[in-house]
């Protein structure tokens, strides 16, 4: 079975497109199978990495025609420095600019469950299947989340951050949980202190996050214990189409390197992969 993961917020911006890229590379580079999918209209994670081959179908032809194989592109694993690794790097790329499929999927009866039953098909092909969604609510978004085991929601500690969490993204949580009745349970949500900066501030707002234990969630929402730290690196990397742990494997200081921070966070998140 592949473990599919959905990085979503309702807020644009907080990091999603990063964390997905660097996180599927990395996962990649630790032997793992796994296949990003752009729901995203605006296409910035299909064009995050330099392709290998690039198929002439995508996100489309994936939800509308359940087509798993023929819209799967590849990345180019030696161009961003992965080139030993055993693992795979797959991506089905966004090509909805015009928001025709959510006008699709907002009219078609199955159409917010379909993602989830059609991504069955890659569990033999793939161990992790990433999802990057859109800063905003829509039928795709809901989609991606419906498709989902685990969700993975980036807080900037900032005050309208948090507070956007606790409104829009929790709320979106609730307003699909009867989905479950249809057989697409939404899974359990761990939220990640995303660009962090070592002000007092930043560390008040992790903690008072920190503190809202999510109760009445019985476990369904946590904050990880890993935080990604707020550094010019992550730019860096994308700017090269690199992976931030392999643009910064190590680093002297008080700051967690790009590779730490995504060995820390796969340790959390799926304690089984890391070795
Ligand atoms: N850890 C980090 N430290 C500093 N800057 C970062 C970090 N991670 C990402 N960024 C920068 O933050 C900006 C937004 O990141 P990104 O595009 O990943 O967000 P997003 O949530 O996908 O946005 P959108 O909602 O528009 O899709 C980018 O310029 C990116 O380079
Ligand atoms: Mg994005």
């Amino acid at each position: 079975m592949a473990i599919k993961l959905c990085v979503c917020s309702t807020k644009g911006g907080v990091g999603k497109t990063t964390l997905t890229a660097n996180l599927g590379a990395y996962l990649a580079g630790l032997g793992q199978r796994v296949l990003l999918i752009d729901a995203d209209v605006q296409p910035t994670l299909s064009s995050y990495y330099p392709l290998a081959s690039i198929s002439d179908k995508a996100l489309t032809a994936l939800i509308t025609d359940g087509e798993t194989g023929s819209t799967v592109s590849t990345i180019d694993l030696s161009s961003i420095e992965l080139g030993e690794s055993e693992g795979a790097l797959d991506i089905v790329l966004s090509d909805d600019p015009d928001g025709a499929l959510q006008n699709w999927i907002l009219h078609t009866p199955d159409g917010r469950v379909r993602l989830r039953h059609i991504l069955s098909e890659y569990d033999d092909i793939y161990d992790v299947v990433l999802l990057d969604t859109q800063g905003a609510v829509g039928p795709l978004q809901d989609a991606a989340v419906l498709s989902a085991d685990l969700l993975l929601s980036p807080i900037p500690p900032e005050i309208l951050s948090a507070r956007e969490f606790a409104r829009g993204t929790l709320g979106m949580i609730d307003r699909l949980k009867p989905m479950a009745a249809l057989g697409a349970p939404v899974g359990p949500l761990r939220g990640l202190l995303y660009r962090m900066d070592r002000t007092a501030d930043a560390r008040t707002i992790a903690r008072e996050l920190r503190r809202e234990t999510y109760e009445p969630s019985k476990g369904q929402i946590t904050i990880l214990e890993t935080t990604v730290p707020a550094t010019v690196a992550y730019r860096e990397s994308a700017t090269r189409q690199i992976p931030v742990h392999c643009w910064e494997p190590r680093r002297n200081g008080p700051t967690a390197s790009g590779a730490e921070t995504m060995r820390a966070l796969t340790g959390e998140l799926l304690p089984h992969l890391e070795g």
